[in-house]
């Protein structure tokens, strides 16, 4: 609270700021009971987009974005095993999409930025849910405006529980002693609407609540924290210190609770949290994301890039008071204990072998650098020198492959990358292997910022499809948005074309890792057409009996057909 009021006097004389702190400050004083989403535990699931309105702020009037509701998401409680029917109805009066984050669905149910639900239709994707007991969440992903309609409120938990987690005696009382926390910031102009790719996220909130205030219970409490926000990475606390147990990460439950005193989240990413509250009855305690702590060349530390410029890069950074400075999530009263209170925390938790780096068939090198001048940390940002391009396939992955991705970050920044379909293993970050709380399942990873280089592990053994690809990318909503992006196919190298395969044409080798393959045609004599698997014509050419035909493709899968409509299926690695 001093800090606050010390960078409130500091930055009086800035007029625009101090109207922004101004509402840190009253928020300071005057706390919110904080909004627990609603759930649906229900197979059949029902989802309107919609736009709505909002006060943050007493008084004010926001324009939002929520599912069912004026902000956020309903929380989806689904069991492992369970086949679900979804219904997303699209109210907003503007395209999008709606994502599965970290829930391993096929590729045309993963609802990423080619599978779009226009303005009043109606999405219906079906899926078993696969995934073991964890914490994911659902977002819009419509290309180039995944920040907009995340900032301006479409975020919602999904808990998956199975068997193995019911027998642990764990919190799973949703709302009584299991609690869903979306830590989020954001940017307001100075009428109170949200700001989208911006700096000057000042607003903290938990579950849309500015200063928010809830009673817990004295017993072992569950918090099930996603970092929301678009940009801000936080290094979540108690205020007194106490030590809390990290028992889950992304995608799943740990093999055994790890004693912490904070744990860093960014955007993006999960954590599953116990903490001990049956001593204390009657106290006041807070959540805190202690960022004085954050090492520099993070979003949301002092500095956020590394070298000379780095912050005069991002012009907005120094003006926002959260910056480098410890600021509260959520301040909590310890009230009475449920009925049948959880008292103890169990001290192993689910059974899981990591992937072993032996198991690789493949590694995949990906590096990122900045697009715009040296020291930039707005972006854009390149993945291997290129910007997201919806028409290319970056990787082609044969089903069953277990790959290690190897991440460098050229740029001053720190990079939370992600990846869809797949939970991964950190193998090391920047040489050294992950301490036990990054052991666990994640799929978003902070890759350090100045050449700072991570290691994962992950298999990709089911969901094959020709034609819809899933996303790799910053989850930085604004770097994505501008391009820090790129797609995989993958494919079953063994799937059969099954239009009239009488094709007289030689195709090797197939697949091809190179790029290049060879056509020879044998006795036909006559037009052959390249085709995407979404059915774009690549080219068109002539051959003839005992003519050859070199083609250079781009990584995916291609039908060659002849006039008779005989077709080949190509596969370019
Ligand atoms: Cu949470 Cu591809 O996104
Ligand atoms: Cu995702
Ligand atoms: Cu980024």
């Amino acid at each position: 609270m001093v800090l606050f009021i010390n960078a409130y006097l500091f930055t009086m004389k800035n007029l625009l700021l101090s109207f922004f702190l101004f509402f840190i400050s009253v928020a300071l004083f005057s706390q919110n009971p904080i909004i627990i989403p609603g759930t649906i535990e229900d197979s059949n699931i029902n989802l309107t987009l919609q736009n709505g309105t909002f006060q943050f702020f007493s008084g004010e009037d926001t324009a939002t974005m929520g599912a069912n509701g004026p902000l956020l998401d309903p929380t989806l409680i689904l069991n492992q095993g369970d086949n679900y029917n979804v219904n997303i109805t699209n109210d907003l009066g503007q395209d999008t999409t709606i994502h599965w984050h970290g829930l391993h669905v096929s590729a045309a149910n993963d609802g990423g930025p080619h599978t779009v639900i226009n303005p009043g239709a109606t999405w219906n994707p079906q899926f078993t849910v696969l995934d073991k007991a964890g914490l994911h969440w659902y977002h819009p992903h419509l290309h180039m405006q995944t920040d907009k309609h995340v900032s301006k409120g479409i975020a919602g938990l999904i808990i998956v529980r199975d068997t193995e987690e019911a027998t642990l005696g764990l919190p799973m009382n949703y709302g009584v002693d299991e609690f869903p926390m979306v830590l989020q910031t954001k940017g307001f102009d100075a009428s109170g609407q949200i700001l989208v790719h911006t700096d000057l996220d000042t607003s903290v909130m938990v579950n849309g609540t500015v200063n928010a205030q809830v009673d817990f219970p004295a017993q072992v409490v569950r918090l099930r924290v996603l970092n929301g926000s678009s940009q801000r990475v936080m290094e979540f606390g108690f205020s007194d210190n106490r030590s809390f147990s990290l028992i889950g990460t992304d995608g799943g439950l740990l093999t055994a609770p790890v004693n912490l005193t904070r744990y860093r989240i960014s955007s993006g990413q999960r954590a599953d949290i116990l903490v001990d509250l049956s001593s204390d009855l009657g106290q006041n305690i807070q959540i805190m994301s202690f960022a004085s702590e954050l090492p520099n060349a993070i979003y949301g530390a002092t500095q956020p890039g590394m070298g000379a410029g780095a912050t005069a890069s991002l012009p907005d950074y120094p003006n926002n008071p959260l910056n480098g400075t410890d600021f509260q999530l959520l301040d909590i009263n310890v009230v009475a204990q449920t009925a049948a209170p959880v008292l103890s925390i169990p001290s192993t938790l689910a059974s899981w072998t990591a992937i072993p780096e032996s198991a690789a068939d493949i590694t995949r090198t990906l590096t990122f650098t900045s697009a715009g001048a040296m020291g930039n940390l707005n972006g854009p940002f390149l993945i291997n020198g290129a910007t997201f391009d919806m028409e290319t396939i970056n990787y082609t992955i044969p089903l069953g492959n277990t790959e290690i991705w190897t991440l460098t970050n050229q740029t001053p920044i720190a990079h939370p990358f992600h990846i869809h379909d797949v939970q991964f293993f950190i193998l090391d970050i920047n040489g050294t292997p992950p301490p036990a709380e990054l052991q666990g399942f994640n799929d978003v990873v902070l890759v350090p910022g100045g050449n700072g280089v991570v290691r994962f592990i992950a298999q990709f053994s089911d969901h094959a499809n020709d034609s819809i690809p899933y996303m790799y990318h910053c989850h930085m909503l604004p770097h994505e948005d501008m391009g820090m992006m790129g797609q995989f196919l993958v494919i079953d190298p063994a799937a059969a074309v099954t239009v009239n395969n009488h094709f007289d044409l030689e195709v090797y080798p197939n697949p091809t890792s190179s790029g290049l393959v060879t056509l020879r045609s044998n006795e036909y004599k006559g037009i052959v057409q390249v085709f995407s698997t979404t059915g774009q014509q690549i080219e068109t050419f002539t051959i003839n009996p005992n003519q050859t035909k070199e083609l250079r493709l781009q990584s995916g899968i291609y039908i060659l057909q002849d006039e008779s409509g005989n077709c080949e299926r190509v596969i370019v690695l």
